[in-house]
């Protein structure tokens, strides 16, 4: 009989045995899935994808635009293997959701679904069934500030909890990033309207689709933010000890980036764009596993054009290379 790696790490892990982690890279380099999924009729393009497990399958929510003018926010089917993304259904939600973030709420026993673009500036939404795309509660206010100097607004969401805090990370097409905190025992709930700068650098080299993982088995966390190269979109990463912290530069420039066209193997794609890391479980913590290290993101056909909200994005899967 053969065990496989996980299984008996999972054998060690349960016995209370301690496991050598990994760390992250300093130089990435993947293997790319190809194109995942097109969207269903009447939907030109897939974005913004958010992921996490559910009962051991995969659960991705994200944006797409209609053939007329509408953003919305749809979930796939659950799936088990990616191979399956491209033939499960795509479901619409009812009410106006763009840029979702998709997470479990373990002190309180629900999950949490934020965005952008609802009534307030960043909102948030509640469900005991996140399969269900709608079944989610009336929407919440996450935050309610504004930012100067940005042609969009707060952009781009997204929330992560250490013991004590939670924190929301957003950008706002500017060139910087922000950060906003509450107690833990106060969410879900608003962070209010006020928010701290805490990174500031060209534009392009700070653009959006901010996100924010712990490193599980290090005192680590990991933040990325999609930059604007001279080929194509891509994935800048930063390091920080604690979420209120200082973060500092890792994966960060175009020729060696976190992911990019330098190094993502995809041939389908110029663009590495908006997505999530996936996740060792659904829960506030946002912990990815440094061994198994694989991105969800959105790209396109590198001789599309045109209309940006119409531009032809579509899902793909990178593998860290080890
Ligand atoms: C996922 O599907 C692919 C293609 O059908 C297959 O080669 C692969 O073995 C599957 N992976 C798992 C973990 O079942």
């Amino acid at each position: 009989m053969t065990l496989l790696k996980s299984t008996w790490l999972a054998l060690l892990a349960s016995a209370g045995v301690a496991l050598a982690q990994c760390s992250l890279p300093s130089t990435y380099s993947w293997s790319d899935s190809g194109q995942l999924a097109n969207p269903k009729s009447g939907w030109v393009s897939l974005k913004d994808f958010t992921y996490a497990p559910y009962q051991g399958k995969h659960l991705v929510y994200a944006t797409y635009h209609d053939t007329g003018t509408n953003w919305g926010s749809l979930n796939f089917g659950l799936f088990s293997n990616w191979s399956e993304m491209g033939s499960v259904s795509q479901n619409g939600m009812n009410q106006g959701t763009v840029a979702p973030t998709l997470f479990y709420f373990a002190p309180k026993d629900v999950w949490i679904l934020a965005y952008q673009w609802g009534p307030t500036a960043f909102s948030y939404k509640t469900s005991k069934n996140p399969t269900d795309a709608n079944g989610w509660s009336s929407p919440q206010p996450l935050f309610t500030g504004s930012i100067s100097g940005s042609s969009t607004g707060v952009i781009d969401q997204t929330v992560i909890g250490d013991d004590k805090n939670m924190y929301l990370f957003f950008a706002g097409d500017n060139g910087k990033i922000y950060r906003a905190s509450m107690p833990i025992g106060n969410f879900p709930g608003s962070f209010g309207s006020s928010s701290t700068i805490i990174m500031s650098d060209t534009t392009n080299n700070l653009f959006e689709a901010v996100q924010v993982y712990k490193v599980q088995g290090q005192q680590q966390y990991l933040m990325i933010v999609e930059a604007i190269g001279a080929n194509g979109r891509y994935f800048r990463s930063f390091t920080a000890t604690d979420l209120g912290g200082q973060w500092t530069p890792q994966a960060a420039t175009e020729s060696r980036p976190f992911a990019g066209k330098a190094n993502s193997g995809a041939t389908w794609t110029n663009d590495i764009s908006h997505g999530d890391l996936i996740r060792v479980n659904a829960d506030q913590t946002m912990t990815i596993d440094p061994c198994n290290l694989q991105l969800l993101y959105q790209g396109k056909a590198p001789n599309s054009g045109g209309d940006y909200n119409k531009l032809p994005y579509r899902p793909g899967l990178l593998t860290l290379r080890r």
